[in-house]
């Protein structure tokens, strides 16, 4: 089984979309285990504390060093081979294929971040920086969430179809396959296209692959 454990200040926000379909039912058939830590368990003091403001002044609140990296040591003792990721802004890109290699390993964990950022000590105690996308967001979570997403669907045996992944990879990791249609056969004066209908499989495919080839080469252009 694939364990996933998330380090965060707001464990119920996973709590809706890990209780839909896909998710759902790889947590239920044993594929994934996902455990939210609350970071917030190991602030220490009369006020728990978690953020602070940052040195040298300037806007909003950082989180504090102790009890993120506590609960990142917590991570490790659970999942002792666990590949910890900081979701951040600033990260390395995330893509199919990082989904792919983060499934190959025993367990992954998520630190999410809020308020402004995190105190760039922590840096250190994490093996890689991760982000979404060139945007931002008011916390890790939503970017765990489609982390998880991305990596749960590719786990064996999640899917309904087990051609679906395989399928995924033939185009490019997944990223962009061809047009798809189902009934009705005209929308709106929109008609399938015609090879669909001719029970033509090798055509079919034919088809199929050069259309994914088409929307690899304007995908490229659209970057
Ligand atoms: N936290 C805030 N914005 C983020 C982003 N774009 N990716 C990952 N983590 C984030």
């Amino acid at each position: 089984m694939f364990h996933a454990q998330v380090l965060t200040l707001f464990p119920e926000f996973f709590d809706s979309p890990l209780n839909c379909s896909i998710p759902k039912r790889a947590i239920a058939d044993g594929a994934v285990a996902v455990d939210c830590i609350q970071i917030r368990d190991f602030a220490t003091g009369k006020h728990k504390n978690v953020d602070d403001s940052p040195y040298g002044g300037g806007p909003g609140m950082l989180m504090k060093a102790e009890p993120v990296v506590a609960a990142i040591r917590e991570a490790r003792k659970r999942q002792p081979n666990t590949h910890v990721v900081m979701l951040t802004p600033t990260g390395n890109k995330f893509t199919q294929a990082k989904a792919l290699k983060y499934i190959e390993k025993d367990s992954i964990t998520l630190l999410c971040g809020r308020y402004e950022g995190f105190d760039e000590r922590i840096v250190d105690y994490v093996d890689e920086e991760l982000s979404l996308g060139d945007y931002v967001l008011s916390g890790g979570e939503p970017a765990a969430m489609c982390v998880l997403d991305a990596m749960i669907r590719l786990l064996p045996d999640v899917l309904g179809s087990p051609e679906s992944a395989v399928l995924d990879s033939f185009t490019e990791d997944g990223m962009l396959d061809w047009p798809h249609y189902t009934r009705p056969e005209v929308f709106e004066g929109k008609v399938v296209p015609p090879v669909l209908l001719s029970g033509n499989h090798a055509k079919i495919e034919a088809w199929r692959k050069e259309q994914a080839k088409l929307r690899i080469k304007k995908h490229k252009v659209n970057k």
